[in-house]
């Protein structure tokens, strides 16, 4: 089940805000658990340095990575052609760079709407830039395309707890939502699926530093305020988002393809 040998995956947002797990970390050591081998870029250098040492620790050996901006086009191009020199191809693309900012429409400023567009929604589309034609290549010579993985959120739909406003957040992670089942659509026929997964509230380590200060709230309030919003009663962790990635990019989801995969503990159904 979930077998990614063979499959090259490149992982973007493969380090984490923060010691611990965030959802890119989790889901590029989970790939590599599963036979892929995974080409992990991120900003933060640091942050990748700390994911290749677990990758060592756990023996995966098929493990390279790039210090990338995900909203470089010139950045992305090289980290995927990185990527096809070193391991050939390109079998998943996971997009799981961005995050949030708050604002609405008069306290944003134009430049942190830009900054926001570029973070949630550029980088999905700059992946897919450079790695369809890759996946099409491989179609078109054996049949087999690839797999794309985009990472939204539930705050697409309206406010998270506490009533923090977002608006560009909200509105490039929407964004996002309609390009992955666009993009999905324009390549049904060429064996390449694009899907969605739908974050709700996860415990990464993102939440406790950049949210924290970004509410003026303590770790255990914001805990405690997101734990009572979720109908299961605590929030889920970066492991939730790695495997509804992993089963997405996966052969077993074959058919499978322009849908989201909402990973929330019944938050936005008890809505
Ligand atoms: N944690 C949550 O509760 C939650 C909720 C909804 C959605 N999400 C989404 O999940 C994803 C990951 O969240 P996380 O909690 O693991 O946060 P995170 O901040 O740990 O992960 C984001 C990663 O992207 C990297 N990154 C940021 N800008 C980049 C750039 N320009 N180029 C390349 N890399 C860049 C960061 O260094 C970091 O490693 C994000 O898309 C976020 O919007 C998270």
């Amino acid at each position: 089940m979930l077998d990614l040998t063979g499959k090259v995956a490149f992982v973007a947002g493969a380090g984490s805000l923060g010691e611990g797990w965030g959802n890119g970390r989790a889901t590029a050591v989970l790939m590599a658990r599963q036979g892929a081998k995974v080409f992990g870029v991120d900003i933060n250098e640091q942050a990748l340095i700390d994911t290749a040492a677990i990758m060592e620790r756990e023996g995966h050996k098929n493990w390279a990575w790039q210090r990338c901006d995900l909203t470089s086009n010139d950045d992305v191009k090289a980290a995927i052609d990185a990527c096809v020199e070193q391991f050939g191809r390109v079998d998943i693309l996971v997009n799981v760079v961005g995050g949030s900012v708050p604002g609405d429409p008069v306290s944003l400023g134009v430049d942190a709407w830009d900054a926001q567009m570029d973070l949630n929604l550029k980088t999905a589309f700059l992946g897919c830039k450079h790695v369809l034609p890759i996946m099409l290549r491989q179609f078109e010579a054996e049949g087999k395309g690839g797999a794309i993985v985009n990472v939204s959120s539930i705050a697409h739909m309206s406010h998270q707890v506490g009533g923090r406003v977002h608006v560009a957040y909200a509105a490039s992670k929407a964004g996002l939502m309609a390009f992955s089942r666009s993009t999905a659509i324009a390549y049904v026929k060429k064996g390449i699926r694009v899907n969605t997964v739908v974050v709700g509230m996860m415990d990464t380590p993102t939440v406790k530093t950049r949210i924290t200060k970004q509410l003026g709230v303590s770790a255990d309030e914001l805990n405690a305020n997101r734990n009572a919003a979720i109908p299961m009663g605590f929030m889920g962790d970066a492991w939730d988002i790695a495997n509804a990635i992993v089963f997405l990019a996966s052969d077993e989801a074959k058919y499978i393809t322009a849908t989201q995969l909402v990973v929330d503990g019944g938050v936005t159904a008890a809505r």
